[in-house]
């Protein structure tokens, strides 16, 4: 469910033009729906219903300041990455107290930040990791707070560059090696264990993968219970899918439905990680025809956005949609669209039927709320795209367009 849809001919966000926008702000520009992102957070939350849980909303999938803030209003928690996802989560108002870190290389330096915080927890990836935040937790005179992020060697079945719960992965510490590191753990004074915690991948459209994993964590939760470890938290992960073109991936209800059932009877107060779930069709790219240019082989044609706007399709063969901001009646014909960057990948729509786009037309780049603006870069020396966010029939830039000033803030020439 989203707030995008025609209005005579005209792409609107909300109720708000999308032409309206591009004339004003220019293009690319990510747009976002404040009403989608109420509802999915309304709609994830209330999936679990009286079952103790907290949402925490994978700060990943799309870090703007104004996105968080309306997150962290609704009452969701955060899950973090880094120190820089965790200033992020306190500039916009959200609260450490409801937030997890995650992550295979956290530093010092973030763990200490993140502890004098108070955040819930760390999800804690190996052993070495372990050490390092028992010595931190100690510096501050505290038992820092984690779960263990167990890798329970599930096939997510997803694109092999977001499955993360396979033996080959690099996240996560093996099933069998848990048992013995949270004995360890519990010699160490600068620890305190409160949970356990696991996340199989991304874009999972089916609910078996996620039943299978949760069904081992219960059964690791428990067995660490009836050891006297003092576990309050079962975090489940992030990875229910979206629909980009045809998947059907099970709706956050059936999702919640199947999480407590495989979880059993636990006294867990679940919690949920996801990140595309919340913000992925919340958000369009909208960009503006440069040219057209026919080759023998192809008919392309060359939008203001590229590759390093949004990264999804080049890095994996992800499908957006792609409609016309104003449609228009006429022969359909097949077409690439492409970016201005200099690179063959930098494909944005491949192979797609439309009424012939015209130079200075607006396109809308669908569904790209989530791993859009957060993965974009500077590629080509391209200031990154402004963000809008539309409110009913009101709308305000949250970030601006980079200038090229900000492109070499900090060199030395
Ligand atoms: N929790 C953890 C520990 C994660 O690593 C992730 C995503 C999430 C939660 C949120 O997953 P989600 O609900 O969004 O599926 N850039 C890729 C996706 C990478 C996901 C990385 N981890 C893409 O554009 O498809």
């Amino acid at each position: 469910m989203n707030h995008f849809s025609y209005r005579k001919r005209v792409l609107h966000a909300e109720d708000v033009p999308l032409p309206a926008i591009a004339d004003a702000v220019g293009t690319p520009v990510y747009v976002y729906s404040t009403a989608t992102l109420r509802r999915h957070f309304q709609v994830v939350t209330e999936a679990f219903g009286s079952h103790p849980h907290l949402v925490c909303y994978a700060v990943k999938a799309n870090s703007t300041l104004a996105v968080l803030r309306l997150l962290a209003e609704e009452g969701s928690g955060f899950d973090i990455v880094s120190g820089g996802e965790l200033a992020r989560v306190k500039a916009a108002g959200g609260q450490p107290g409801k937030t997890v870190f995650a992550g295979v290389g956290k530093t010092a330096d973030e763990m200490a930040q993140a502890l004098s915080a108070g955040i819930l927890f760390f999800n804690v990836e190996s052993p070495e990791e372990l050490e390092l935040l028992d010595a931190v937790g100690r510096a501050q005179g505290k038992r820092a707070p984690f779960a263990l992020r167990v890798n329970p060697n599930v096939d997510a079945r997803t694109h092999r560059h977001i499955a993360t719960g396979l033996k080959t992965s690099k996240f996560g510490v093996p099933f069998e090696d848990t048992v013995a590191l949270y004995a360890r753990a519990k010699k160490m004074k600068g620890l305190q264990a409160v949970g356990v915690d696991c996340h199989i991948g991304s874009q999972i459209t089916r609910t078996a993968p996620f039943k299978a994993a949760l069904t081992k964590m219960a059964g690791l939760y428990k067995e660490l219970k009836a050891q006297g470890h003092a576990l309050r938290y079962l975090d489940i992960g992030g990875g229910l899918g979206i629909t980009y073109t045809e998947e059907t991936p099970p709706t956050p209800a059936e999702y919640a439905r199947t999480a407590i059932s495989a979880v059993g009877d636990i006294d867990a107060t679940l919690i949920f990680e996801p990140g595309r779930l919340l913000v992925g069709n919340a958000g369009v790219l909208v960009t503006r025809v440069l040219f057209r240019k026919e080759t023998p082989a192809r008919q392309f044609v060359v939008v203001d956005a590229g590759m390093n706007d949004l990264m999804r399709p080049a890095l994996y063969d992800a499908h957006h949609g792609l409609q016309p901001v104003v449609q228009r009646r006429g022969k359909e014909v097949e077409v690439d669209v492409v970016g201005p960057v200099c690179e063959s990948t930098d494909v944005l729509a491949r192979q797609r039927k439309l009424v012939l786009p015209q130079q200075g037309e607006l396109y809308a780049l669908m569904t790209a709320g989530a791993y859009g603006m957060s993965m974009a870069s500077n590629y080509n020396s391209r200031p990154r795209p402004a963000e809008v966010l539309v409110d009913g029939d009101a709308w305000r830039v949250v970030r601006e367009r980079e200038s090229v000033e900000d492109l070499w803030r900090g060199e030395r020439p």
